[in-house]
């Protein structure tokens, strides 16, 4: 029989605080820590709704819209979007939240595709579907399954590209660009 969960059955939230080892240069936490931070909660609310070992396939662009500081605690929310057979669209907000001022701001919002894995084949398996059982939910459901289809286009797309570049000929279309050619 096929198993079905709820989204709310594997939703996660994870906290963090930004200590100073986390900073760049210019004092601000690096893009890295707070990828990686995705890269966790992703994983944990794949594995619980699947209940499989789990390896992140694709991570869609990521646009941070604010910057993190250090001593701001950072909150991660997130959720399986849609399910395929193997696949799951983990949806993660992202939000920072300035104690002293008592501010959250909104870092980013991003989408992970993570597929579960059968251990001893190395395998993707079939995961459980997903019950909808808010509006919210079909909503996010529905354009989980229009990003995978984007995103295989896509992967189709690039495949498509040319291996060689006839430098000579594209050397007109550089002319605007932000490059110098100076080939010996
Ligand atoms: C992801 C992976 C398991 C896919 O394996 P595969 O042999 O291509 O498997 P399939 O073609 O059967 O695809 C399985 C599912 O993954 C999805 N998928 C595969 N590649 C994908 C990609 N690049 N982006 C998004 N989804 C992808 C497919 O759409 C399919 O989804 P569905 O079962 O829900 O329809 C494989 O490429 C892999 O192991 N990659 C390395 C992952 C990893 O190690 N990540 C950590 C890096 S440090």
């Amino acid at each position: 029989m096929t198993e079905f969960r709820t989204v709310k059955s594997s939703q996660n939230i994870l906290k963090e605080l930004m200590i100073p080892s986390y900073s760049n240069f210019g004092g601000k936490v690096h893009g890295g820590i707070i990828l990686s931070l995705m890269d966790k909660i992703a994983y944990t609310t794949a594995a619980s709704h699947s209940r499989a070992y789990c390896v992140t396939a694709s991570v869609d662009s990521v646009n941070f819209v604010n910057p993190v500081e250090v001593g701001e605690l950072v909150t991660l929310m997130a959720s399986v979007n849609y399910v395929g057979r193997s696949s799951m669209e983990v949806g993660i907000k992202v939000y920072s939240e300035d104690f002293q001022h008592g501010i959250t701001k909104h870092t980013n919002t991003s989408y992970f595709t993570m597929v579960a894995i059968d251990e001893q084949t190395r395998k993707p398996v079939a995961v459980p579907g997903l019950i909808l059982e808010e509006d919210v939910e079909v909503k996010r459901f529905i354009w989980g399954k229009i990003r995978k289809k984007m995103k295989a286009d896509y992967r189709q797309a690039f495949q498509t590209l040319p291996s060689e570049v006839d430098i000579a000929r594209e050397t007109q279309s550089l002319a605007e660009e932000n490059c110098r050619i100076a080939l010996s």
